[in-house]
């Protein structure tokens, strides 16, 4: 039987190891919806650190996109601001143009911001609402896989990383909305891992359960404690938590993982 091979421990470079291990995105250039804030302003700074030039989507917090900028560049990333309503396709264009001006084409999008829905049993919600809410989750992918997914399949080469929810399979009430909205949006994200696999572009989705983030604050504070009591960590998550998830996906050791979802929730996926 042959024996695997081994490597003595001298003929590994552990210097440059390590420098692989930490700068594991250097060169990509990605684009963050929603950076300015949350998750998405955590998993800016984290592949930023890696060395990924990164790109800060925003709304309406300038303020909060500029400070996020600020801490990348502090620590010696490379980064930039753009707003745009990435619900609006000709925002998402003229984004496009202004990375391609600064940094070329986009190697991994980061699918990532939070739109606010209607809250109510869904017998409740209007029509609007439920329109609504779906309409923003499939639109924000839509405009950015038409803007950006050219650049990709031009180089054979491209990441797509879709922020969903543990809601989409697991719902609470009231925010039936968000879950149909994030469980479409899945459907989508799944259909396009098979499309554009043959093209060298992959598609994964992360799953955060509750997050202490703006959006999460909705929530009322006993109800967060009970979601951070009974789930098997006994933690709140934070943004932090989640952008490590989003970094892995980023990198190339993540090549081989498409239509994957990962569930950061800290166990509160196993009904206790
Ligand atoms: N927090 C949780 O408990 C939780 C759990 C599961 C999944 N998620 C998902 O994680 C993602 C991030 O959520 P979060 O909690 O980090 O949100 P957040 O802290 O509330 O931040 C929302 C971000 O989205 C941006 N945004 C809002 N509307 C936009 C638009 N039309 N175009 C571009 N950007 C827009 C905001 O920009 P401005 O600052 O300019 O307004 C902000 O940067 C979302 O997809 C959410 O569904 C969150």
């Amino acid at each position: 039987m042959k024996r695997a091979l081994r490597k003595t421990p001298g003929q590994y470079n552990s210097k440059k190891m390590e420098q692989e291990g930490t700068l594991s995105l250097t060169g990509k250039v990605i684009l963050i919806t929603g950076a300015s804030r949350g998750i998405g302003a955590s998993a800016a700074k984290r592949m930023a650190r890696s060395g990924a030039s990164v790109v800060i989507n925003y709304h309406l917090r300038r303020d909060r996109a500029l400070e996020v900028l600020q801490e990348v560049e502090r620590e010696g990333g490379r980064g930039m601001v753009f707003q745009a309503d990435v619900t609006e396709i000709k925002q998402v264009e003229e984004m496009g143009g202004a990375i391609g001006k600064k940094f070329g084409s986009v190697d991994v999008l980061v699918n990532n911001a939070y739109f606010p829905f209607e809250v109510n049993p869904i017998h409740q919600i209007s029509l609007e609402g439920l329109k609504e809410a779906m309409d923003r989750e499939l639109s924000a992918l839509h405009n950015c896989t038409r803007v950006f997914l050219p650049g990709m399949l031009e180089r054979k080469k491209g990441k797509f990383i879709i922020i969903s929810s543990r809601v989409a399979q697991q719902p609470l009430p009231r925010l039936g909305a968000y879950a149909a909205a994030k469980a479409a949006l899945e459907a989508m994200a799944n259909t396009m891992a098979i499309e554009l696999g043959p093209l060298g572009v992959t598609v994964n989705v992360v799953n955060p359960a509750l997050t202490l983030t703006d959006a999460s604050a909705i929530m009322p504070e006993e109800f967060r404690e009970r979601v951070r009591k009974t789930r098997p960590l006994q933690k709140h998550l934070y943004p932090e938590d989640i952008a490590g998830t989003i970094s892995f996906l980023a990198s190339d050791d993540a090549d081989m993982m498409t239509g994957t979802h990962i569930l950061v929730t800290g166990g509160s996926h196993l009904q206790l």
